[in-house]
């Protein structure tokens, strides 16, 4: 560690309390497209993109102006005491771009966390029912009800219960470890048939307000269902009057190469958050959904002080049009071509590699010691991220036993750094399955 880093460590150490984690050791200066650089100078290839949020790139010049302007004309009112235009308008943007044939209507909000925490609001006001079901590998953040709607117990829950009431559990669908020890496709997806199941011996169909799933688990480890699992999942829930809420903190604005992860399962959701890179690096997220269900609560029982900021509106609004107009999102399927392709070469080349899975370039490989056990690789996975430090690819691990390396670049990474990325990754992968 250089000296300025060592300072800035050193400051953050007295001033900043241990819990805050970091993926790597160290303090940046600046960031443009898919490139961080240290305070010290030294360049950095960006596969994490802010865990997900700067799709767009760092400091994408369209979001920057956008946010300049913005900031020129007013930074904050509260929508609920003088109410702005860019609020409304990417409002309407959502409703028109989310899945789904019907009326929507889009609440904004500051975090993925804040988003969930609404989408539940929402449910249980319009169904009158107190139950949530979640799936185990889940993650939807860090406030009391996101806390316990996640699963993985360290370090997200240990130690910070009691938790809130009624959130009720079913296993996901994690095909390379699936729960019921079958296999796709001749299980028949019975882990989605399951909810039916789990309503005999865990909670009441008539009192289970929502049923919460990510299209594909984020913090989970990139665990990407069956392509008949989403309309399994909703022909249940609609049968019984459940809201389906699909969480796509992680998994939308193009992440998936979709503006939507959910499209590529043909369904469209009640109720769907966002947030990460719909604010194209401003604190931002929304809930967006069926008309009837978010305008089921009373005049004043949704809202916040900063929810939907004028200036992150503006930036959410760029960055829309960064992905639609300017063409990203058709970029997002090339480069999630490249990736797979890259990442399959891997799996080929390392017996470490046991799992290639994702959609678009929103793709991961779970690490393991053997492939015939599947024993998590944990440790080298964290010795894998390090070395890939050290050469300058800032890289992000995710999934339950902290086996899984995710890709969530920004979408505007160049093929040069991309190559220079995976070049990393590979002798990396080769210094830790030598090492073994
Ligand atoms: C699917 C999902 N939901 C919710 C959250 C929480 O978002 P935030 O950290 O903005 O509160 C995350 C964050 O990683 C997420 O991936």
């Amino acid at each position: 560690m250089t000296s300025r880093q060592a300072e800035c460590q050193a400051r953050r150490d007295r001033h900043v309390p241990q819990g805050t984690f970091h993926a790597t050791p160290g303090f940046i200066r600046e960031a443009h497209g898919a490139v961080m650089v240290d305070v010290d100078g030294r360049e950095l290839i960006d596969f994490a993109g802010g865990i997900g949020v700067v799709n767009v790139g760092h400091s994408h010049p369209k979001v920057v102006a956008a946010i300049k302007d913005q900031a020129e004309k007013y930074i904050h009112t509260c929508f609920h005491i003088a109410m702005y235009e860019p609020y409304v308008d990417l409002a309407a943007r959502l409703n028109e771009l989310a899945p789904g044939d019907f009326d929507k209507m889009t609440l904004l909000a500051n975090s993925g966390a804040e988003a969930v925490e609404n989408a539940v609001k929402i449910a249980r006001h319009a169904t009158r029912r107190p139950a949530v079901i979640a799936l185990e590998n889940a993650f939807h953040g860090r406030t009391l009800l996101g806390m316990t709607l996640t699963s993985k117990v360290k370090p997200y829950k240990h130690g910070f219960g009691p938790f809130a009431p009624e959130v009720y559990r079913m296993p996901s669908a994690y095909c390379y470890r699936c729960p019921f020890g079958l296999k796709y496709p001749s299980c028949g997806t019975a882990c989605a048939d399951y909810l039916e199941e789990f309503f005999v011996g865990n909670v009441a169909p008539d009192q289970t307000a929502a049923v919460i799933a990510e299209p594909i688990q984020g913090e989970g480890g990139f665990i990407t269902p069956p392509p008949d699992y989403f309309a399994k999942l909703q022909a249940i829930c609609k049968k019984h009057g459940i809201v389906l809420i699909v969480d796509e903190v992680q998994s939308a604005m193009g992440r998936a190469g979709k503006l939507f992860a959910i499209e590529h399962w043909g369904i469209a959701p009640d109720l769907v958050t966002t947030a990460k890179s719909l604010g194209g690096g401003l604190p931002l997220s929304a809930v967006t959904g069926r008309a009837e269900l978010m305008n089921e609560p009373h005049v004043g029982g949704l809202g916040g002080t900063f929810s939907g900021n004028p200036i992150a509106c503006r930036a959410a609004l760029a960055v829309l049009d960064i992905l639609l107009a300017d063409g990203l999102l058709a970029r997002a399927v090339e480069l999630g071509d490249k990736i797979r392709a890259r990442l399959d070469a891997l799996h080929r080349k390392y017996e470490l590699v046991g799992d290639v899975r994702g959609k678009g370039p929103m793709l991961a490989m779970e690490l393991v010691r053997d492939r015939e056990k599947k024993t998590p690789a944990a440790e080298e996975t964290k010795k894998l991220v390090k070395l890939c430090y050290a050469k300058g690819l800032v890289l992000l691990s995710c999934g339950s036993f902290g086996n899984v390396i995710r890709t969530l670049m920004p979408l505007v990474i160049t093929d040069e750094q991309l190559d220079r990325g995976f070049q990393i990754l590979d002798s990396a992968l080769q210094e830790v399955s030598a090492a073994r």
